[in-house]
């Protein structure tokens, strides 16, 4: 991952909201929610479970959250929001817990759904780690609409970390609904690999959670058929790196007709930055989509965490994704 190109990120953003934070609540050891509704009355856009939105936080940090709420209740959104410690936090959560109150006036948006439901499942399952919950409660509540076939495990350190609990027990049946409590200790906490040693057919997962509980989930679904296993990453995984930063190319707008150079060592981003073109940008890391544009032309190295088989095919992301031809085109 290209870690210095990191730019303090005011972008300009499309299809956004005036939304007032109608109430704040603590629902779990560092994690605050926030209900944001239309400051008068009128319904909010419809969302698919598992979309986020950027929001400009205090200090003008954009950041990526995920709507923990029912997609179907278009009266208000709900974020959830840890609050990271200070040495690992890049500002937006700590701008969050300390600066936004109740009544103020939030900009968000746009919407993405990068982490979207199959249509066709038989049965899901929901792997929720920490404050990876919030895509998947909003999952949970369609799937409780649909009367369809699930199951939600959400493994926290102790029930004081668990957030959105009173919700998610009033939502999910019993038999579907299972808490896994480590107590800081992963080897007394779920067995993930045991739960998805074996699948039916026609089943589908997704997991959302801190960087260990990626790894280990996605190390125990590997056998799972592709396109059966979904992701959203909070952060890019460890291991990750953008293995071909040698050489530099061209990336072309097409709108402007301008012709911009990408050196080896810098993003796409950071380069059309330096021209005096900045594009919307959120975390940098390939993982919320916000600089995501379709490309015309070229060869692209994709670096991100999102994009689908077939939306590679059109789009990238500028933020990792790099040339493999001397020329891209971009939709810019
Ligand atoms: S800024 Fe998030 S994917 Fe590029």
């Amino acid at each position: 991952m290209i870690a210095s190109d990191k730019l303090p990120t005011t972008p300009p953003l499309t299809q956004v909201w005036q939304l007032q934070v109608r109430a704040i609540r603590l629902q779990a050891h560092g994690i605050v929610s926030y209900e944001l509704a239309d400051p008068d009355g009128h319904d909010l856009p419809v969302f698919e479970p598992g979309a986020h939105v950027d929001v400009l936080a205090p200090g003008g940090l954009v950041r990526a959250y995920s709507l923990a709420s029912d997609p179907r209740d278009r009266s208000h959104w709900l974020l959830g929001v840890l609050k990271e410690p200070k040495a690992k936090s890049t500002g937006g959560s700590i701008a969050m817990h300390e600066h936004v109150r109740v009544g103020q006036l939030l900009t968000v948006g746009p919407l993405r759904h990068v982490f979207a439901m199959a249509t066709q499942a038989k049965h899901t399952v929901l792997l929720a780690g920490g404050i990876g919950i919030t895509p998947l409660k909003s999952m949970a509540h369609e799937l409780v609409h649909q009367g369809a076939s699930f199951e939600l495990h959400y493994c926290a350190r102790s029930a004081q970390h668990a957030a959105f609990s009173a919700e998610l027990l009033a939502l999910v049946p019993p038999d579907r609904l299972h808490f896994h409590y480590d107590n800081g200790d992963t080897s007394q906490g779920l067995d993930i690999a045991k739960l998805l040693h074996s699948h039916a057919v026609g089943t589908h997962v997704y997991f959302c959670g801190p960087a260990g509980f990626m790894k280990a989930c996605a190390a125990s679904s590997a056998h799972w058929p592709t396109g059966h296993v979904h992701t959203e990453y909070f952060k890019a995984p460890d291991s990750a790196s953008v293995a071909t930063l040698a050489g530099s190319f061209d990336v072309i707008l097409t709108k402007s007709g301008e012709r911009i150079t990408v050196g080896p060592d810098e993003t796409i981003v950071r380069a059309l930055e330096l021209a005096g073109r900045r594009v919307p940008t959120s975390c940098l890391s390939g993982l919320c989509g916000t600089c995501k544009v379709d490309y015309l032309d070229g060869e692209v190295e994709h670096h991100d965490y999102i994009l689908s088989d077939d939306d590679k095919k059109t789009c990238l992301t500028l933020c990792v994704s790099r040339a493999l031809s001397p020329t891209l085109t971009l939709d810019l």
